[in-house]
């Protein structure tokens, strides 16, 4: 991050096919991190956010939850911004790929690229990962995805084609020459290798679904969502506008200085993106930096796999503080890092209570107590060592700091303020100012003056250096030191020996009280019991009884039900929108419903809504998992035959993998599911159609 005098900086724009998690939340706060440093470092800084919203895989949510693709992308993404102003995210504009701007910036591209002769009409004949919305080359029918090994679709299209092949050796002159293009190293390397191996032409635009924008002079076709997506970082700044506004704003901001990406989508934006701007002949961004992932129960935080943890959970308990502290400090920035209760309250208790927390309650009460409130005049007679000591552990702080967070090293960096923070309690309990406070002399009362000066200077050089990652309780410290408003502070003055002599504190409160064990069981019960509207439960999975008392069928009992953490139901509209919507029989029998007969039943530990059961459905037995505990003793359910959606992706509840669902009906206030069943006898295995 050099000070080129702006700085432009986004995360990537997130699918609204699923409520965000704390996955998506990492990201965004790294980027809100970092902004927030440079703002405070006197850059004019722009950072951008936003939502992907076109796409099949986008528009199979949307029917899946009765919605039309409006409705469902309209609200998803209204819960991405409220969570993003909740944590007081300090994003300069939020895009949407369905905003009209977005629309004819991204049409514009196409256009461009069909000028400058890099896209042509062809034919594709191949497999396409819906999931990844990723052509997949070299594959035969039904091969799994090589991303995320979902199966994949055959598509026969007639398409427009980008010539990718073209690019490749620009490409591989353009990363040799920036070798800070792509970082870290091994996602540099990982993508010259990909490049090296060859480059076939990429569609570029779909004709078999609707939900895209459509392709200049040939609405039969969208535009293929990942160079939809991309276009983004610069349909936000005005690219394809000829206002004069927009056009200053995109000469202002473009090329972006950073794309913070998660590592799963570096192919599209350091081989495809860069592909798309050189033959567009338009500038490239500096640099593309790729996090790790953040890992739940071991495998990556996701929707699909049924882990996720949400960062409301996290808010109302810890607060955003917690979570940004956590996130920063425990991950090595670039690498994969656990998510887990257990450790978000022991970090908060020993960093946040007992470190930071304590230091600026002590320090400060101490001042209130014995000097009214007004910080102390240090002497220079009555200094020792150990205040020298922590003056030069100060001023190493602020600068080896910067350097690790400019290097990305934000958990270095952290454990670097730390370490003064370890340092100034070690400090006070060495120096003992209570005691010192006990003896009425002149001296002794010069030197609780330096050791209280001290502290409190100490605290205020942490304060300011860690404001970005913990900007809540940094603020309020900063207002207790009495020094106003710390946004206005600018970072780069910050050195040793500028706390304001004399100045009057502000009142003295605690900012972290700890946090004890019981905390982490009340998160987990809140994971479990999931976002507000659906912790009702089978109510929200049920479109059709929306604002009706009509009982309805709900599929989806082993998600809303029992673990709703595991698929929030995203985005249900009103039943009216499902009429305007109806589904064809191709849709509903991609479906497969059968008749299954359970041969086990039992409760989940710790999970008071849960069942696991293994159920017979002719071909095999499987297990499943479903949240019918409160409806159903699993005694009574053996030998019981019921309808079962066989067709699903595996998913992981509490640590159990469920292989299905169980249909049941859910109705009433207390919305408990009741199961589908048969009057007549049906064999097992036996389909519904
Ligand atoms: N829409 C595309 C991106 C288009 S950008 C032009 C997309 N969206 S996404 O919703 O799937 O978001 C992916 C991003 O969310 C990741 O790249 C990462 O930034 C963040 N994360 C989602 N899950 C995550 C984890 N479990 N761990 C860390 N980051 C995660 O891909």
């Amino acid at each position: 991050m050099d000070n080129p005098g702006k700085f432009y900086i986004t995360t990537p724009i997130y699918y609204v096919n699923a409520r965000p998690h704390i996955g998506h939340t990492y990201t965004t706060m790294v980027c809100d991190a970092i902004a927030r440093r440079q703002r405070m470092m006197g850059v004019d800084t722009w950072f951008l956010t936003g939502t992907d919203e076109h796409g099949q895989k986008i528009e199979r949510s949307a029917a899946a939850a009765g919605c039309s693709p409006r409705e469902f992308v309209d609200k998803i993404a209204g819960e991405f911004r409220a969570l993003w102003d909740r944590m007081g995210i300090t994003y300069d504009d939020f895009i949407r790929t369905t905003e009209p701007r977005h629309v004819r910036g991204a049409q514009a591209m196409f256009t461009l690229l069909q000028e400058r002769g890099y896209i042509y009409k062809g034919s594709y004949s191949g497999q396409y990962c819906v999931f990844d919305e990723l052509y997949v080359d070299a594959a035969g029918p039904g091969a799994p995805c090589p991303e995320c090994g979902r199966p994949t679709e055959t598509v026969h299209e007639e398409n427009y084609f980008f010539k990718l092949s073209a690019m490749e050796q620009p490409l591989l002159k353009y990363y040799s020459e920036h070798p800070d293009f792509i970082r870290p190293e091994t996602r540099r390397n990982e993508v010259i290798a990909f490049v090296r191996s060859g480059l076939r032409d990429l569609s570029v635009s779909r004709t078999s679904f609707k939900w895209g924008i459509p392709v200049p002079n040939d609405p039969k076709h969208v535009i293929y969502v990942w160079l939809d997506a991309l276009a983004n970082y610069m349909t936000a700044l005005g690219f394809g506008s000829d206002a004069p506004a927009d056009q200053q704003k995109l000469a202002r901001y473009w090329p972006a200085d950073v794309h913070m990406i998660g590592k799963e989508i570096v192919r599209f934006h350091c081989v495809y993106w860069p592909a798309f701007l050189l033959a567009a002949g338009l500038p490239l961004p500096k640099s593309i930096i790729a996090h790790g992932w953040l890992l739940f129960e071991e495998s990556k935080m996701s929707k699909s796999r049924g882990n996720i943890v949400r960062s409301e959970t996290i808010l109302d308990t810890l607060g955003q503080d917690a979570l940004r502290y956590f996130l920063l400090r425990e991950i090595v920035f670039g690498q994969d890092g656990s998510f887990s209760f257990d450790a978000l309250v022991g970090r908060f208790n020993s960093d946040l209570a007992n470190g930071l927390g304590n230091l600026a309650s002590r320090t400060l009460s101490m001042i209130a107590r014995y000097f009214d409130s007004e910080v102390p005049y240090p002497s220079s007679t009555a200094r020792t060592p150990a205040d020298e000591a922590i003056a030069n552990l100060a001023g190493q702080t602020i600068v080896e700091f910067h350097t690790q967070f400019e290097q990305f090293q934000f958990s270095r960096a952290l454990e670097t303020a730390w370490s003064l923070v370890a340092a100034v309690n070690k400090y006070i309990v060495e120096n003992e100012p209570w005691a010192v406070a006990e003896r009425e002399d002149h001296d002794s009362r010069a030197r609780l003056a330096t050791i209280l000066y001290t502290s409190a200077e100490a605290l205020r050089v942490v304060t300011a250096l860690v404001h970005p990652v913990i900007p809540d309780a940094t603020a309020r410290i900063w207002s207790q030191l009495g020094l106003g408003e710390i946004d206005k502070f600018d970072l780069r003055s910050l050195a040793w020996g500028q706390l304001q002599l004399g100045a009057k504190l502000g009142p003295v409160q605690a900012v972290f009280p700890r946090a004890d064990k019981s905390m982490i069981e009340r998160m987990q019960q809140m994971e479990q019991e999931g976002p507000a509207d659906v912790a009702a439960g089978a109510k929200e999975t049920a479109p059709a009884a929306t604002g009706t008392s009509a009982p309805s069928l709900a599929t989806a009992v082993g998600e809303a039900v029992g673990a709703p953490r595991s698929s929030p139901a995203v985005g249900q509209c009103e039943s009216t929108t499902v009429l305007d919507d109806k589904i064809t029989i191709d849709d509903f029998l991609k479906v497969e419903l059968r008749v299954g007969q359970i041969k086990v039943a039992e409760k989940v530990k710790g999970a008071d809504k849960l069942l696991r059961m293994e159920v017979d459905i002719g071909t095999e037995v499987r297990q499943i998992v479903a949240g019918i505990a409160k409806a159903y003793e699993p005694e009574k359910l053996i030998g019981r035959k019921i309808v079962i959606v066989a067709n699903l992706q595996p998913r992981k509840l509490r640590g159990l993998e469920s292989n299905g669902m169980i249909v049941a009906a859910s109705f009433g206030e207390d919305g408990l599911p009741v199961l589908a069943g048969f009057l007549e006898d049906v064999p097992v295995g036996a389909k519904l159609k």
